[in-house]
């Protein structure tokens, strides 16, 4: 397992996008909240600022949808280029048609399950899947403590996919720092949002260097 560093965007300045996708060249991802203030108590960006922002930057955008109806909107993040594009299964109706059409448009499947969604029921959907995105904060906001209390669902969560050959990766969002990525790590994570801790810091090239460092020990 290769660690993967996702700046959320979420962190950055809204006013100034393509510079701050510009000021983490080391990332593997960008990051990208999507919330309706309907699913999630908070209003971010939409399609046109995905499109965009896809225009101004060759880092590959993980689009997550805290939205309701992601059924219907989620095919149009991979349309809008999304290399990765993941829903909520609290949210979705046909996850598995959603997320087929998701891969069929040329993006990377993710499904994501807030702190209290057990892992287990979703064991038969982990074909469908390229990414599970376990949440370790309540979803909608930035700055968060990072709640221990999903730590053992991560282990669960990398038993099953080991089960399962392997190749779905997973991916923790929420009060991701320094401090709490090797945590992540040593439980079978391997994909890390980090928002506050990269664009929070003086250096975010340093910081994403230090968490993927910090990632990388953890796991070895
Ligand atoms: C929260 C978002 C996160 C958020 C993480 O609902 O999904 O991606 O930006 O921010 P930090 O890393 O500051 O907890
Ligand atoms: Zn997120």
């Amino acid at each position: 397992m290769a660690v993967q560093i996702s700046p959320s965007i979420l962190a950055a300045d809204f006013a100034r996008l393509a510079d701050e996708a510009a000021a983490v060249p080391n990332a593997d991802w960008l990051h990208v909240d999507v919330m309706d203030y309907h699913f999630v108590p908070n209003l971010t960006l939409g399609l046109p600022v995905v499109e965009a922002l896809r225009k101004a930057t060759s880092t590959p955008l993980d689009c997550h949808l805290m939205i309701e109806d992601p059924d219907r909107w989620a095919p149009q993040y991979a349309e809008a280029g999304a290399g990765s594009v993941t829903i909520h299964v609290e949210a979705a109706k046909a996850p598995i048609r959603t997320l087929r059409e998701i891969r069929s448009l040329g993006a990377r499947a993710g499904l994501a399950l807030n702190p209290a969604t057990p892992v287990e029921p979703y064991e038969d959907l982990l074909g469908e899947v390229d990414m599970l995105l376990l949440m370790t904060v309540e979803p909608g906001f930035g700055g968060q403590k990072f709640l221990d209390v999903v730590l053992p669902k991560i282990r669960r969560a990398r038993a099953l996919v080991q089960r399962h050959g392997g190749a779905v990766w997973i991916q923790v969002d929420g009060g991701v720092d320094a401090d709490t990525i090797g945590r992540c790590a040593e439980a079978g994570a391997d994909v890390f949002v980090a928002g506050s801790a990269v664009y929070g810091a003086s250096d975010p090239v340093a910081a994403v260097d230090r968490l993927r460092a910090a990632a990388t020990r953890a796991m070895t």
